[in-house]
């Protein structure tokens, strides 16, 4: 286990990802977790983030010293390593300018984490804040023409710092740093591996299960169907999935979860019918939020009519990701969105949770999935907003609108997908902007909707850039969805990034 402790950096998933590369596990935690429990914790390395504070400032985030007597080698990483500088008696200092960007490394070392780096490479700085002088028995192993101690270390104790983001792209050589923090100095085995966790959890979700029923809400979503069916692996049927087709789904997709979960993976799988019920509560309804709070409140209220058909239950399964954990987790983190996600139940259910992904980022729950045997279909699947259709169908709900998004949606994923692009793009769907105008087919004058065509590409969903998908692919797009689908005459491709748009249209 690495140890990323939190001082409020901006890529401390990133730090994250970039150890998990290595086969080697790591966890994210806040700076004010107690000594005792990163002891417990047994670390075979820490690192320690950047952070938006300055060192010397009142209350800035600080760590227990003691960290530095385990004997457990330290990395930090810009705010922390000044912290480190700090805690040993060097000098941290304000820049007189602050350092931005692509900045030139001159390196004086070539062991521990710089190993086999060249000695000049480009690293990644933003700071404001830098270490003027290196503490008593450090080494400085880097400088740059702004900082005097762009790197330097107390090898005798195995302590790194360095002021630039060797997690980010734009350090050259920071891969490979960090791959040496990893092995040459920390010294782990980089076994970790999607096989082994998948046994590993099958075997802790049946010791904790027991006889006991489990439940789940299943979306078809990456996230819930991996989760769903470890869990089944782990206790069979013992577990009981609720799928609610709200009528808002893609294409087909409420027969493919059936048919993947049920008859593949024989799975006890209760789909429940529910789109009239949600259509008519939706009926004329055009304000985004209320038409998400509809949505949300009705899930709730199919779901637990299902749940307490089954009698009595005692865990649900959510499938829970490592970004939401970190995300809500580490109490120095900004709060970036909070979707009104329909599958968030209602609190006074009175059920233990199995989260069996909390550890895993979205790329190795899909090598969890593929382990499982998951078909492509699921595993690759883009992100699906919660409410469905119903927030790509702008201003009111109807069958007929619901209908063209539906089929042009099918037609976009199937050009898509034929042009071998589906993996590149992150997320791409029509939506209806509810506007008509005036056309020519054949001889005759034609009054009908617009579509318009979202593609997008982004590594989380926070931000994203258009997806520059070529004009021949765009052009069969095009022609395809207006000589396939009834009443519409005009295509749009929505050239926006986010900010300041959002992926969806509502
Ligand atoms: P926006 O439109 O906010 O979307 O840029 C960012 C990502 O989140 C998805 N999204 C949702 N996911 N429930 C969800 O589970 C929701 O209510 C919801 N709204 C948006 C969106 O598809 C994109 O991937």
């Amino acid at each position: 286990l690495i140890l990323i402790i939190d001082f409020g950096g901006q890529y401390k998933q990133l730090i994250a990802r970039r150890v998990r590369e290595n086969n080697v596990y790591c966890e994210v935690v806040s700076y004010r977790t107690p000594l005792d429990k990163i002891k417990e914790m047994n670390p075979k390395g820490i690192i320690f983030t950047g952070g938006p504070a300055s060192v010397y400032a009142e209350n800035a985030p600080t760590c227990d010293p003691g960290i530095f007597e385990m004997g457990v080698p330290v990395l930090g990483i810009c705010y922390g390593g000044q912290l480190m500088a700090q805690i040993f008696g060097g000098k941290v200092n304000r820049a007189s300018s602050r350092e931005y960007g692509r900045v030139a490394l001159r390196m004086t070392d070539k062991e521990g984490i710089f190993k086999g780096i060249s000695d000049n490479t480009k690293c990644w700085m933003s700071h404001t804040d830098f270490i003027e002088i290196a503490p008593e028995g450090f080494t400085i192993t880097a400088t740059t023409d702004h900082c005097p101690v762009a790197a330097m270390k107390e090898a005798s104790k195995k302590l790194y710092a360095v002021q630039f983001h060797p997690e980010v792209e734009h350090t050259e050589m920071g891969r490979e740093i960090i791959e040496n923090f990893v092995f040459e100095v920390c010294g782990c085995a980089g076994d970790w591996n999607m096989h082994d966790f998948a046994e590993q959890s099958i075997t802790e979700i049946k010791e904790k299960v027991g006889d006991k029923k489990v439940l789940c809400a299943l979306s078809g979503g990456v996230d819930s169907s991996v989760a769903a069916v470890l869990v089944h692996r782990a206790i069979g049927n013992q577990l009981t999935c609720i799928f609610v087709d709200h009528g808002l789904l893609r294409k087909d997709e409420g027969d493919q979860v059936e048919q993947v979960f049920k008859e593949k993976f024989q799975m006890n799988l209760i789909r429940v019918n529910a789109q009239e019920r949600f259509l008519g509560k939706l009926a004329g309804v055009t304000d985004p939020e209320t038409k998400r709070k509809i949505i949300g409140e009705e899930f709730i209220r199919v779901f637990e009519e299902e749940a307490s058909k089954l009698g009595q239950i005692d865990y649900l399964v959510q499938g829970t990701v490592y970004p939401d954990v970190i995300e809500s987790g580490t109490d120095t983190a900004a709060v970036i969105k909070s979707h009104h996600n329909v599958g968030g139940l209602p609190e006074d259910m009175q059920f233990s949770l199995i989260e069996p992904l909390r550890q895993l980022f979205k790329d190795e729950v899909r090598k969890v999935g593929e382990e499982l045997g998951i078909p492509e279909e699921i595993v690759w699947r883009q992100p699906f907003p919660g409410p469905g259709l119903a927030i790509r169908v702008l201003g009111e709900i109807t069958e007929e609108k619901l209908h063209i998004v539906r089929e042009s949606d099918a037609i976009l994923r199937d050009e898509i997908r034929k042009a071998g692009l589906h993996r590149e793009i992150w997320q791409y769907f029509t939506a209806l902007p509810n506007i008509k105008s005036v056309g020519v087919m054949g001889d005759e004058r034609t009054y009908s909707h617009t579509v318009a065509l979202r593609a997008v590409t982004s590594s989380d969903g926070m931000t994203s850039d258009w997806a520059r998908i070529p004009y021949e692919v765009l052009e069969k797009i095009s022609n395809r969805i207006v000589n396939e689908v009834d009443n519409v005459n005009r295509i749009v491709y929505d050239i926006t990034s986010k900010p300041p748009s959002t992926i969806e249209w509502e």
